[in-house]
């Protein structure tokens, strides 16, 4: 695991955003794994800032979100369909066919989860996944006691992550209480994966997943497992390291 550590969380953004830049540059149809979440946005606007110059475009990339909750309207501003079109198809000009989510209002879950599965592997796989990490030290919607192994399912949020996300609803009983998230083992497959975090909040979850105990309780700690894995802090962030 490679840890970088740079002095704000706008350079954060720039140098995650210059990595998936170089890819994207060597290969236009990229795999994208896509992160919702206040720590990628910075990400999301280098690279939108790279769009508008004429200097990248992500026309031909594909991409895939990690995660989405369950039996919100898929038109539901929260919903993670709509932010991923919001905050990346439209501002960086994906192709939207070639975007996909994983299907939080399926009547069987199970099955969406498999298929979700199925299409990243069909894909070819994911080639960069980006990543933030919950106060909880989750990635993805991977809760502490994740299984390393796991593949794209079902999960109950944490009760501290359904009080993290109630900023973005009205009030906090409106978040769901259920998603569907890639697994820890979908998210290894990847090939590259690069994890953003800043501010204060995020150092302990950044500590122990970085130098702590691989441990189930920790589910940012299975990146050390992988045999390409950026951490990108700002200083706060790494504050506990
Ligand atoms: C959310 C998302 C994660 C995200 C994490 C941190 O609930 N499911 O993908 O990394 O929690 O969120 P934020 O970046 O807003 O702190």
């Amino acid at each position: 695991m490679e840890v970088i550590i740079v002095p704000t969380a706008q350079d954060v953004g720039e140098l995650a955003a210059a990595r998936i830049a170089d890819l994207v540059a060597s290969n236009p149809d990229a795999v994208l794994g896509l992160a919702t979440g206040s720590s990628p946005q910075g990400v999301y606007a280098e690279l939108h800032r790279r769009v508008q110059a004429g200097s990248l475009s992500f026309a031909g990339v594909r991409g895939f979100a990690l995660d989405e909750y369950v039996g919100l309207p898929l038109e539901h501003p929260e919903s993670y369909a709509s932010v991923i079109t919001r905050d990346v198809v439209e501002p960086l000009g994906f192709d939207p066919s070639n975007v996909r989510v994983p299907d939080g209002r399926a009547d069987d879950l199970d099955r969406a989860a498999q298929e979700y599965d199925e299409a990243i592997a069909q894909a070819g796989g994911i080639d960069l996944q980006i990543l933030g990490i919950g106060a909880n030290g989750h990635i993805g919607f991977n809760e502490p006691t994740s299984s390393f192994a796991s593949r794209t399912r079902i999960k109950t949020l944490a009760p501290q992550t359904r009080l993290d996300n109630a900023r973005f609803f009205d009030n906090p009983d409106q978040v769901p209480t259920h998603c569907l998230t890639q697994g820890l083992g979908t998210i290894l497959e990847a090939r590259e994966v690069v994890l953003v975090a800043q501010g204060a909040g995020k150092a302990a979850a950044i500590a122990a997943a970085v130098e702590g105990p691989l441990t189930a309780l920790v589910p940012g700690s299975a990146l050390q497992l992988h045999r390409r894995a950026t951490v990108i802090v700002d200083e706060d962030a790494a504050s506990g390291l």
